[in-house]
């Protein structure tokens, strides 16, 4: 049998040291989409070497653009404009990122050929309707698997209208599709959203000289422009800064430094949940980069208590809810969510993956169909399993470092998807954490 990829962690001790943890996920993949259509030479420097934002150059090279490296965090991509993507010899394998595949699905449906995109099984389980549906309204023909789920056949060469579009749930993935494909529409494409998603796309699809009217809740975008290739430095992503955050505010004698951290204010609802159970983070030399707010965090440690999170701030700590978890398990008290029925809908179901993996450490939950509440209290010794989700299996190794005893996390291949470097940086900065399987 094959060995699995477990992560096996000794708890104890506290975080020290100052790191700069991998490039923003978000705004890697955009970076490649806007300068493979701009006209001219992008340069990304922060590029995150992790497998889904290198799935999408890999895209972008089966599209017939050229991309150099990465290379020490750089990248180099030589924009086709908008006119000139190639059609792909065969299927597109964008593995486990759900982002390559939304936001392609937009951009593919306004070219000229059919392409054939797939993904691995968690992505090949993940809904495809909340994009399509808006991109038929447009003109578009895809056809997906049954219960609208990948792989897709997007059919080109049908002229594109505007739509003005509600979202039924806030996405930053479908807002993303509907103005690429607002890019090559006729007239102008309007999304409105029932509350804030992350804006790295407006914000770069500015940076790139298109201009996206926005207002309160609401953006638009008028097609038949171009885009200006624009250096873009990527910062260090928030969503994996998250699992530091919360493993030093949980380690007695902690004292650490996050540096070059994006706190774009759609991403930053994780400070703000753990502040409000009373984490010591400091915000430092607040800057701008690239359009984007930056910011070196400290983190101390500071005894945590139970809140109930306020469904508002759901969509701006989306990807932060399994470390956020951890979290609750380890402070005095009772945390309760609800309004976070997409969690089910992740790299995993992430309300029951959690929820399992925290009644085999000792801590009680209770499940709702929206939600959860969590028990504070003692975690045990034991063997999870991540469902090879890669933020469950990077929140359950911080769990571990808080463990009464050693703790194995199974199926932990993922994380190299979104924090390439997990476990040395863990380790560097006090995790006694170590691979065990395949390529230990
Ligand atoms: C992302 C948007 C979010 C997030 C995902 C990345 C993006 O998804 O969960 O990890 O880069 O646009 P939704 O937009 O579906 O909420």
């Amino acid at each position: 049998m094959t060995r699995r990829h477990d992560f096996r962690v000794q708890p104890g001790g506290s975080l020290h040291g100052r790191v700069r943890v991998p490039g923003d996920k978000s705004i890697s993949h955009r970076a490649v989409m806007l300068g493979a259509i701009a006209d001219g030479v992008t340069t990304i420097d922060g590029f995150l070497e992790g497998a889904d934002a290198l799935g999408t150059i890999g895209a972008f090279r089966a599209l017939g653009v050229t991309i150099g490296g990465p290379e020490a965090g750089r990248v180099v991509v030589h924009g086709v404009g908008v006119e000139g993507l190639q059609a792909p010899r065969g299927p597109i394998d964008l593995g486990n990122s759900g982002t390559s595949m939304r936001l392609l699905t937009g951009l593919l449906v306004a070219q000229n050929f059919t392409t054939v995109l797939t993904g691995d099984e968690s992505l090949s389980r993940r809904p495809m309707r909340r994009v399509t549906e808006p991109l038929v309204q447009m003109g578009a023909r895809v056809e997906s698997a049954e219960g609208e789920t990948p792989p897709l056949t997007i059919h080109g060469g049908r002229p594109l209208s505007a739509i003005d579009y509600r979202l039924p749930i806030a996405s930053a993935q479908v807002k993303s599709a509907l103005l690429l494909a607002g890019i090559y529409a006729h007239g102008r494409t309007r999304v409105r959203e029932p509350a804030e998603s992350r804006d790295h796309t407006e914000r770069m699809l500015g940076g790139f000289g298109y201009p996206v009217e926005r207002g309160e809740l609401e953006c638009s975008i008028d097609g038949g422009g171009r885009l200006r290739a624009s250096d873009v430095d990527v910062p260090a992503d928030i969503s994996s800064a998250a699992f530091l955050l919360v493993a030093a505010s949980l380690s007695p004698g902690s004292d650490l430094m996050l540096e070059h951290v994006g706190m774009n204010p759609t991403r930053t609802g994780v400070i703000e949940v753990l502040q409000s159970m009373g984490a010591d983070i400091d915000i430092l030399d607040p800057r701008t980069v690239g359009g984007e707010p930056v910011a070196d965090l400290r983190v101390r440690y500071a005894p945590l208590h139970g809140v109930d999170i306020p469904p508002a701030v759901v969509p701006r700590a989306i990807d932060e809810f399994p470390i956020l978890f951890i979290a609750a398990a380890c402070a005095s008290g009772t945390t309760r969510l609800s309004g976070a029925e997409e969690l089910r809908v992740k790299e995993s179901d992430r309300l029951q993956v959690m929820a399992d993996g925290l009644a085999a450490l000792g801590i009680n939950v209770r499940t709702r169909p929206d939600g959860i509440d969590i028990e504070g209290g003692h975690l045990q010794a034991g063997v999870v399993d991540s469902a090879g989700d890669h933020r469950i299996a990077m929140s359950f190794a911080v769990a571990a470092h808080r463990a009464a005893g050693p703790v194995t996390v199974t199926d932990c291949r993922n994380v190299e998807t979104s924090f390439p470097g997990f476990v040395d940086l863990a380790r560097s900065v006090g995790i006694d954490i170590e691979l065990e399987g395949e390529g230990a």
